[in-house]
Parts: structure tokens; C-alpha cells; sequence
């Protein structure tokens, strides 16, 4: 019933979070998050065109200065430019935002140097920015945490540096404390999949009216999927408990007796997304190379598990819960296995058993 419109007019973003805050006024956020969500969908339906328009501005390729983030990667021009428009719009007072991390900072910023503000944006501008010149799907993830008491904007008269380090420093909070994630993802459709803490809600950009328009109210994940998504070029390098479950997802030796479909496309929101909608297992486990795998805890693996969490999945580093992971740096790396209950305990089992 919430999400029939009284008029024929569709329940958009903007609608939703007006109806939230609406019916939950005594839950606190709900109002800032409605402001918070107008600058992050307004980023995202920017970003959206800036990645489909790429070819055409000629904002393919790799930044001219050759510019190399935190992370030791090349940043494509997209990378910089949607890191940009997430920051300038995330700057709108009205947000009451106070810090923000990305992916391609190296270091969290304040978002006014005179004032902090109640929240904290966590965000990856553009995930899977690997793919862009061939044009496939690439996203942004994003998550949004309650600033702790002592930075809040109430409380920020002219603090000494040391006291903004510390407030700068309180990024670092593990999964459980979000209030909000989700992800935009650019790909045949452009679709818009976040949680406040009450279920999944997927939205898809209506260009005709320029409006994330409900599409997928209520997500949960199929219990059981057919579809594994890794890398398996790493397989080599895997655990044996890992490479062993896989091994058993080929043949159908496993307790489903399926034999699995792989699918990668190599941009996370768009994995993630897929085996939201039709079940699975996505991983990108630590190997002998890399002991903490690829994907940064903070901006990447913390939004996507609170979010298959609010569907009904399960997200693990193989070791714990990924939202009780606290996070130690900014761009701390964490294995990341998730996807639908069956298939995720089946390997956890595994792990249990050879432990
Ligand atoms: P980003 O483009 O934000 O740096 O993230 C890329 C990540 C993630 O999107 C994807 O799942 C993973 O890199 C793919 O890594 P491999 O190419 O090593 O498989
Ligand atoms: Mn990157
Ligand atoms: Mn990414
Ligand atoms: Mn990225």
C-alpha cells in the first residue's frame, strides 16, 4: 500500500523519501536522509549521463596527467570527474553532511571547512571504471553514516586541528553503524538499488521524465542460485576450501546437485546486482597474493552487505560478518564472499568443517 500513488503519477526517489520521512518522523535521519538522497540521485542522474555520453565528450580513457589514486591505480578521466560531482553536490549545506571518503581521495575531507555536519558519505564515484572505454556496466556505491556525537554540526565551534583529525577520523565504523547504502548502476537500464534499514528498494531512471521511478519495491534474494561470479583467473590462488566449493558448483557435487552458470563482468555493482536479482554467489576471495583480496571494505564491501543483508543474503569475508569488520584505514581491503543464504552458508559450512 505505501507504494501506490493516490494520483496516477509514479512513486518516484524524491516521493519515497517524502513518504518516509512523512511516516517516520520520529525516526531521526529519516528527514536528513531525504535531503542527503536528493544530492546523491541528482550526482548519480549526472554521472549517468557523463558515462553514457563518454565517447561523444571524448572523456574516455585516462586522466592526461596519468594521475595514480591511493590505491596505486591510473584514475580515468570518469573516475576524477564523477568523484567531482559527488563532492560538489554532497557539499549542499542542506545535506547537514559533515565528511565524506571516496575511493579517489586519499584522505577523508571535510565538507565545510567552518561546520561539520550529523552525516558522513562513504562512496566509490565509479566502480568498474576498468570497463568504461568498452562501455559496459560500471555503477557508484555509496553509504551513509550517522557522525558521533562531538563532530556533530551543533556542537563545531573553531576546533583545534588535532580535534578535526579526530572527527575526521570517525569514517572508520564498521557496516552495522549505517543508516543508508546502495548503489546506481549505469548500465541497459540505469537503476538506483538503496536501504534506510527497512527492506531493499530498487528505482529505474525514467529518462522521459528524468525520475528514478519505483520499479523493485521490496528485493529480497532468491534463496539458491545457479550463478557463481569470480574471478577465476585467480582460482590458482584461492584456498583449497574455496577452490574445492567452486570445483563442486561445475560438477554438481554440491547439496543443490545444480551444476552452475558463471557470469563476471568485472564492474561489482553490476555482479552484485545480478546475483541480487537472480541468486548466486559473488566473490572476490583473498588469494596468495593478495591476503585481504581486491575490494575496500569502506566504500565497496560495507554498502553492498548491508544491502544483500536487508535482502534476505549473507555477506562474509570467509572468516566474519563483513558489517562487524571496524575498519582500520580508509582504504583497508577486505575478501568479500555474498549472495543468496544457501550458497554463502553451504561455504561457510566448508570453512567450519576444515577449520
Ligand atoms: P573500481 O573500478 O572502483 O576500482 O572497482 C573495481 C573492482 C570491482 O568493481 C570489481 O569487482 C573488481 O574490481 C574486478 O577486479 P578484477 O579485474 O581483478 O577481477
Ligand atoms: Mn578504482
Ligand atoms: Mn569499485
Ligand atoms: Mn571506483
Amino acid at each position: 500500500e505505501q507504494f501506490v500513488c493516490a494520483d496516477e503519477s509514479p512513486m518516484t526517489l524524491t516521493r519515497y523519501f517524502m513518504g518516509k520521512a512523512n511516516e517516520q518522523l520520529d525516526e531521526e535521519h529519516v528527514q536528513d536522509l531525504q535531503n542527503l538522497m536528493a544530492s546523491i540521485q541528482m550526482a548519480c542522474k549526472k554521472i549517468a549521463s557523463l558515462v553514457s555520453r563518454a565517447g561523444i565528450t571524448n572523456l574516455t580513457g585516462y586522466e592526461a596527467s596519468g594521475s595514480i589514486n591511493v590505491q596505486g591505480e591510473e584514475q580515468k578521466k570518469l573516475d576524477v570527474l564523477s568523484n567531482d560531482v559527488l563532492k560538489h553536490a554532497l557539499k549542499w549545506r542542506g545535506g547537514k553532511l559533515g565528511i565524506i571518503a571516496s575511493e579517489e581521495e586519499d584522505e577523508p575531507i571535510m565538507v565545510d571547512e567552518l561546520a561539520s555536519g550529523n552525516y558522513i558519505a562513504v562512496f566509490d564515484p565509479l566502480d568498474g571504471s576498468s570497463n568504461i572505454d568498452a562501455g559496459i556496466a560500471t555503477g557508484t556505491i555509496f553509504g551513509i553514516f550517522a557522525e558521533s556525537a562531538g563532530c556533530l554540526a551543533s556542537d563545531w565551534e573553531a576546533k583545534v586541528d588535532q580535534e578535526v583529525l579526530t572527527c575526521l577520523q570517525n569514517v572508520l565504523q564498521p557496516g552495522s553503524n549505517l543508516v543508508a547504502s546502495g548503489y546506481c548502476m549505469y548500465s541497459s537500464s540505469c537503476m538506483m538499488v538503496l536501504t534506510t534499514g527497512s527492506g531493499v528498494q530498487g528505482f529505474t531512471l525514467d529518462p522521459q521524465i528524468g525520475e528514478f521511478v519505483l520499479t523493485h519495491p521490496s528485493i529480497t534474494i532468491p534463496s539458491r542460485g545457479k550463478i557463481y561470479s569470480v574471478n577465476e583467473a585467480n582460482e590458482p590462488a584461492w584456498d583449497p576450501v574455496l577452490r574445492s566449493y567452486i570445483a563442486s558448483l561445475k560438477d554438481g557435487s554440491n547439496s543443490s546437485g545444480m551444476t552452475y552458470s558463471s557470469r563476471y563482468i568485472g564492474s561489482m555493482v553490476a555482479d552484485v546486482h545480478r546475483t541480487l536479482m537472480y541468486g548466486g554467489l559473488f566473490a572476490y576471495p583473498a588469494d596468495k597474493r593478495n591476503a585481504n583480496g581486491k575490494l575496500r571494505l569502506l566504500y565497496e564491501c560495507s554498502p553492498m552487505s548491508y544491502l544483500i543483508e536487508q535482502a534476505g543474503g549473507i555477506a562474509t569475508t570467509g572468516r566474519e560478518r563483513v558489517l562487524d569488520v571496524i575498519p582500520s584505514s580508509v582504504h583497508q581491503r577486505v575478501p568479500l564472499v555474498l549472495g543468496s543464504p544457501e550458497d554463502v552458508q553451504e561455504l561457510l559450512d566448508k570453512y567450519y568443517e576444515a577449520s
